[in-house]
């Protein structure tokens, strides 16, 4: 951990075009410098870095950020990592925070583990290598499988001896501790003696992102079908099995070139692509993938291609866990293999520029790929067709972007032949459900419409609302940052003068309303904490947060670009008088979107109880929805009276 005030020290001192130029030829224009961008391919430069504002933007492909996002971004690393690399290059002296007793002992331990399992490894390669049975079993079996020789020293693949304890007994007598050989899964402790968990198989070590060994896999060799093909480390302080992604230390390089990303199924996948000459694999090994993971990969590209076996049940398996990759932003695409190959088969059967051909000619969009596959199946059934429409919306409502939905929405129309409308709407739809968990509303205390008269018919929310919603969001962050401490006008029930930052964050939280975009909520909750600071601080904090989505956004929101993509305010967006009436307006327009859209929810909602004959659902949804449409005629009629 490195403390606040070391942050701020390396902060205070980093200039950001001294830090780019250690990387990209800068020229100076103007009061700021230019360069062809480093993180896209281009000829014209349209990468600009603004000594003054500690910022630098691409206009070409949009990346923004500071000194520290930009070493994170450049040479992918962690925040701390881009620090100590700045503190480096400053040099300031990295004071990490003192570890507490406890954590201490927590960090020793994880040392010690790492330890075991280097030791481990060192004992299964020498094995492979070196023992009789370890060439005459482990090394015939690796060859068999294909595997060169440089191949299984790379990988550091072994082999632990067909013997109960021969690996735990070597241990112990190197001296490594009994209690941190079973802490780390190799030795199971039965009796008070000491067995080998992996005794009798090949083994796969599993490395960390920077290339330390902190868990195994390991293969049988016997045909016995009741044997378990492959055991794994158990779940230790250093190795947790849905943060790791298998490969990914040998991959990672690889990844960041092709800005592509293979994911396979497991170890012997990953080693037969690499060995094929295509190393930006890597595998999850056994688990479905998890977020962990998935950002793991987004560290290096946006760019995933699933590779399958043409196996059905295989693939169908796995398609929820392919949208999870898409709700992460990710550009997902897919690649099947012919009938009874796997990546590590095929391409053992197949020259590197072969295999390298069939993924570029195999590889297809993920969602025109999930959708073929069901619509074959979904064939003149209505039913199943139904079923289908909500399976694709499900994965298209999932991916964050809102152009590349409608790009994904009116391709998939096309390959279902239906309705582009319908597609929107049912993603809208999805999304809303997501995104929107009942703004709270004051209860009525009102009279309540009858059933007969009560208004049941459920709009569906539109695309565009959904768009505009963020927009809204958007533009009431972008008054925080750039106005916030400017003042507005007198409280009405005092004389204090009141700012636009207060006016903004009382006015949310009086109706109790929480931003639905998650960086912008991010945005504006800390925003409304740090209230002591100066404006041009709270910029600092934003534009040196640590979240680099945080970073960008609030450039891009400080940006001349965004501030003219607000028409309301063009031929003045710094005009105090203008801002007293703008200010409000855009408020205004925010609730009323919010709540237009919880009025077409509830109204659904009272539509559905009213089918189903949840009696007892019908009143408190009438008095919701009366309150909504209240809320609804006064919002408007304000709206109307400052609007233009
Ligand atoms: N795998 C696993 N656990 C299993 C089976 C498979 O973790 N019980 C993973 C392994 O990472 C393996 C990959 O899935 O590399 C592919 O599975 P499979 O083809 O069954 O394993 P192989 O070792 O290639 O076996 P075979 O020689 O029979 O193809
Ligand atoms: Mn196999």
């Amino acid at each position: 951990m490195i403390d606040r005030e070391t942050i701020d020290r390396i902060l205070n001192v980093t200039n950001v075009v001294d830090v780019v130029s250690d990387f990209v030829s800068l020229k100076r224009r103007g009061v700021n410098h230019i360069a062809c961008c480093p993180f896209h391919d281009e000829n014209t430069p349209s990468f600009s870095v603004s000594a003054s504002k500690g910022i630098y933007k691409c206009f070409g492909c949009g990346k923004a950020g500071n000194a520290v996002s930009f070493i994170m971004e450049h040479e992918h690393v962690t925040y701390v990592e881009a620090l100590k690399y700045l503190g480096k290059k400053y040099g300031i002296e990295i004071k990490e925070r003192e570890l507490t007793e406890e954590e201490t002992l927590a960090s020793n331990k994880r040392e010690s583990l790492m330890v075991v399992s280097a030791y481990a490894q060192d004992y299964f390669s020498k094995t492979l290598w070196e023992s009789s049975d370890g060439k005459a079993i482990g090394r015939s079996y690796f060859r068999e499988r294909g595997f060169t020789d440089k191949t299984i020293k790379k990988y550091q693949l072994g082999y632990s001896p067909d013997s109960r304890s021969a690996f735990s007994r070597s241990a112990l007598h190197e001296g490594y501790k009994k209690e941190y050989l079973v802490a780390a899964g190799l030795s199971i402790e039965k009796e008070n003696a000491l067995f080998d968990r992996f005794f009798g198989r090949v083994i796969f070590p599993i490395h960390s992102i920077s290339g330390r060994v902190i868990a195994f896999g390991a293969r049988t060799l016997k045909q016995d079908k009741t044997v378990a093909k492959y055991l794994n480390s158990p779940e230790s302080e250093i190795y947790s099995k849905s943060h790791v992604l298998y490969g990914i230390y040998f991959a990672k390089q690889a990844i960041v070139r092709a800005q592509k990303c293979y994911l396979v199924e497991g170890y012997t996948d990953v080693i037969s692509m690499h060995q094929a000459g295509i190393e930006n694999v890597v595998a999850s090994s056994g688990t479905s993938l998890t977020t962990e993971q998935i950002k793991l990969i987004k560290r290096f590209t946006p760019n995933v291609t699933v590779l399958y076996d043409g196996d059905a049940a295989g693939i169908k398996a796995s398609l929820r866990g392919i949208d999870m990759l898409l709700g992460e932003g990710l550009n997902v695409k897919v690649a099947l293999f012919p009938d009874g190959d796997d990546p590590d088969s095929f391409s053992r059967k197949h020259s590197a520029s072969e295999m390298d051909e069939f993924l570029r000619a195999a590889e297809e969009d993920f969602i025109a790929f999930k959708t073929k596959l069901l619509t074959g199946e979904a064939k003149n059934d209505p039913i199943k067709r139904a079923a289908l429409i909500t399976d694709v919306v499900r994965s298209i409502a999932m991916i964050p972007d809102t152009i590349t939905r409608t790009v994904y929405v009116k391709e998939t129309a096309r390959i279902m032949d239906m309705e582009e409308a319908l597609l929107t709407a049912e993603t809208a739809k999805l999304r809303r459900k997501k995104l929107y968990d009942g703004a709270a509303v004051k209860p009525a205390d009102t009279e309540l419409p009858t059933a007969e008269n009560a208004p049941v018919t459920a709009t569906l929310p539109s695309f565009v609302d959904n768009i505009y919603h963020e927009a809204s969001e958007k533009e009431l962050i972008y008054y925080l940052l750039k106005f916030g401490d400017r003042q507005l006008f007198a409280s009405p029930n005092d004389d204090r003068i009141i700012s636009v930052a207060e006016l903004i964050i009382a006015e949310l939280r009086n109706d109790e309303l929480e931003l639905q975009n998650l960086h912008y909520r991010k945005i504006f909750d800390e925003y409304a904490h740090v209230t002591t600071l100066l404006q041009e601080e709270r910029i600092k904090h934003f534009i040196n947060h640590a979240d680099s989505e945080i970073v960008t956004l609030a450039i891009d929101i400080l940006s001349d670009n965004y501030t003219i993509t607000i028409k309301r305010f063009a031929d003045s967006d710094d005009n105090p008088e203008k801002l007293k009436y703008d200010i409000p307006y855009a408020i205004l327009v925010y609730k009323s979107s919010i709540t237009k859209q919880a009025y077409a929810e509830i109204s659904h909602q009272l539509q559905k109880a009213q089918a189903d004959g949840d009696t007892a659902q019908l009143k408190p949804l009438m008095e919701r929805l009366l309150t909504l449409q209240q809320i609804r005629n006064e919002l408007s009629k304000t709206l109307h009276r400052i609007g233009t």
